[in-house]
């Protein structure tokens, strides 16, 4: 990041950006890509891209998009969100035909499917590719564009050994983060054909998210692409032990598919202060569940300590 090499990104003249762009294009198959502040901008500029005022975006009831964007769709593209169950994230063909609203004046135009994988609410789990395929065929069958958020696409590639780029063949736009696992401290790229990426830098100028001499984050981004990838395993197989070690804990474990370890507790928001007391933070996933999660600055020593205060919790809570 230091010694990148710096020019204006907003006028393309960033070669650290333009060398970032087309390294992910090429990895996820598409002809071009665009880099951005965040997961959440390169989504809703998905959104934006694919929709127009009074247009109905389908999604899952869990979805980044539609649970933590913080109305994003409504508030940037004018959209309507409706949002649809499914089994681990997952939407299947025909729950997407049941939703799909026929030509009539009274109803809103669906034109894009949201799909996430992996899933976070659910758990990190994999979005299985025969069952991806199935959902963006029904969608492009119906006239729909398929937007995935691949925030954490990697780590599906990681847990199945299936190269990213194939889950990108079924979807027009495909948002992906270089700051989650992979281990960058900022940057989220957006992919898709040259003519949309085209317009989508357009869109991010107007969000606000054209960045002038952006390769000094952008080549924080690179070297994770390039060097981190593979480690992504590594995440997966210390969610497992602390999966099991909370078990061992006494606690409710949702089995972990990549890094992303769901537990229930009594009540989230206090089992969260006395982890924190502790000195090991979590995220809450509802009022009685906590999401932990492994990346690249969790070890094994940290993966015992959130074991060890877990469990004192537990003892604690006994013993009131
Ligand atoms: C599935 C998913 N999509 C998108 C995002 C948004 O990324 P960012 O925090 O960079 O806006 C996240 C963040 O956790 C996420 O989990």
């Amino acid at each position: 990041m230091f010694e990148a090499p710096l020019g204006d990104d907003v006028f393309g003249e960033d070669p650290t950006v333009n060398r970032l762009e087309e390294y992910v294009a090429e990895l996820l198959g598409k002809e071009a890509a665009l880099y951005a502040p965040s997961g959440t901008m390169t989504n809703q500029i998905g959104v934006f891209v694919s929709t127009r005022r009074g247009d109905e975006v389908l999604l899952h009831e869990g979805a980044h998009v539609f649970v933590y964007e913080a109305g994003a769709p409504a508030l940037l593209s004018a959209v309507q969100v409706r949002a649809l169950p499914g089994e681990g994230g997952r939407i299947s063909p025909e729950t997407l035909r049941g939703a799909v609203r026929p030509e009539n004046v009274h109803f809103p135009r669906s034109k894009l499917l949201c799909l996430e994988n992996t899933h976070n609410t659910s758990g990190g789990r994999v979005y299985p590719l025969d069952d991806f395929a199935a959902a963006a065929t029904a969608a492009r069958g119906l006239g729909l564009k398929v937007h995935l958020d691949g925030a954490r696409l990697f780590n599906a590639q990681a847990a199945t050994g299936i190269p990213a780029r194939e889950w990108c063949e079924h979807a027009d736009t495909v948002s992906v983060c270089s700051s989650k696992g992979l281990g960058a401290p900022v940057g989220s790229l957006l992919a898709g054909d040259a003519e949309t990426i085209g317009e989508a830098r357009r869109v991010r100028k107007a969000f606000g998210g054209g960045m002038r001499q952006a390769g000094v984050i952008a080549a924080g981004s690179l070297y994770a692409f390039e060097h981190h990838e593979d480690r992504l395993a590594d995440d997966h197989e210390r969610a497992a032990k602390l999966a099991d070690g909370l078990r061992d804990a006494g606690y409710s474990v949702d089995p972990p598919e990549t890094n992303i370890v769901l537990i229930q507790v009594g009540e989230a928001e206090r089992f969260l202060g006395a982890l924190a007391r502790e000195g090991v933070l979590a995220t809450p996933m509802s009022a009685t569940s906590v999401r932990f999660c492994t990346h690249l600055d969790i070890g094994d020593e940290e993966v015992e300590a959130a074991i060890g205060a877990a469990a004192r919790i537990t003892a604690d809570a006994v013993q009131q």
